[in-house]
């Protein structure tokens, strides 16, 4: 059993074989193969989700799975119960899996030191969002095949980014290029990342837009929507000087007409579906490797 907190103490032969297994479970053709039969797997959301919570669920059914859902919102953490709390009455139910988003940093370690039950990484506050990046790796493999040499920008508020720091971590293990493109307030310097303009972003294979996480943000971190889109935003102008291999990426929710013009979220080389796609074969080999 093994939890999956993070990608940057994960080495690159963890990462292939769940890569490896994410397109075996792609490839089959049954939608539900029953191999976790009798396991009990719970989604932990301390925080709003659509893609990873129901990507999650669906991997886990389609794993045949029993599937218990816990949502911060109608729970009674809104009575004072604290996460470790809230866990350990799910572990003492008899659960055999715990998947988790957590708003605070630096409590997921902890926790699953704490329990007897593997925990995977859905996200905690910028920190990491482990399977978002495995699933952004598989997209690029699948459209590139390999993933040295890659150049992938990514673009906007990466201060505030999980996505960011689990890309950086994982893709760089592979021998791909990784830069950043942020306004001054939202970069993250200490990442080592090389912070490039946004004509030097658009030269790269992969164009990995960020959402502006304005719920995370201090008061005028942005003067206006229109004043970044027009700075940093992937605009309809800007995306006709990408490559024509390259690809838009964008782990989602969209903030439309922001960092990403609306008739470009459906453009032939956006991929922004096709990831939430690949989400659900790279969740099903993630929670497999933690029961098995
Ligand atoms: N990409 C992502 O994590 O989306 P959700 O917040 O909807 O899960």
């Amino acid at each position: 059993q093994k939890s999956l907190l993070g990608l940057k103490e994960l080495g690159r032969g963890e990462i292939e074989s769940i890569l490896n297994r994410a397109a075996h479970w792609e490839s089959h053709p049954e939608k539900v193969n029953p191999v976790l039969t009798g396991k009990f797997v719970a989604n932990m959301f301390f925080e709003n989700s659509t893609r990873t919570r129901f990507s999650f669920e669906v991997a886990e059914k389609r794993l045949g799975a029993e599937v218990l859902n816990f949502s911060a919102a109608v729970s009674s953490v809104q009575k004072g119960e604290s996460i470790y709390d809230t866990v350990r009455t799910l572990e003492s139910m008899g659960i055999d899996a715990g998947v988790i988003r957590l708003k605070p940093n630096g409590i997921l370690a902890e926790l699953a030191e704490k329990v007897n039950v593997p925990l995977i990484n859905a996200g905690d506050g910028n920190n990491e969002h482990p399977t978002q990046a495995l699933l952004d790796l598989y997209t690029m493999r699948k459209q590139f095949g390999d993933l040295k040499g890659l150049k992938v920008a990514i673009i906007g508020d990466i201060l505030h980014s999980r996505v960011a720091r689990s890309n950086l971590w994982a893709l760089t293990k592979f021998g791909a290029q990784v830069v950043f493109c942020a306004p001054p307030n939202m970069q993250a310097p200490e990442l080592g990342a090389p912070i490039v303009s946004i004509d030097e972003a658009l030269k790269a294979d992969v164009i990995m837009m960020l959402r502006v996480q304005l719920e995370r943000h201090e008061s005028g971190m942005i003067k206006s929507a229109e004043e970044y889109r027009q700075q940093f935003g992937l605009t309809v102008e800007r995306a006709a000087r990408i490559a024509p291999h390259a690809i838009i990426m964008h782990p989602a929710p969209v903030n439309r007409n922001v960092e990403i013009d609306d008739e470009l979220v459906e453009h032939p080389q956006s991929r922004i579906f096709p990831q939430m796609q690949n989400g659900v074969p790279v969740r099903m080999a993630v929670i497999e490797r933690s029961l098995q």
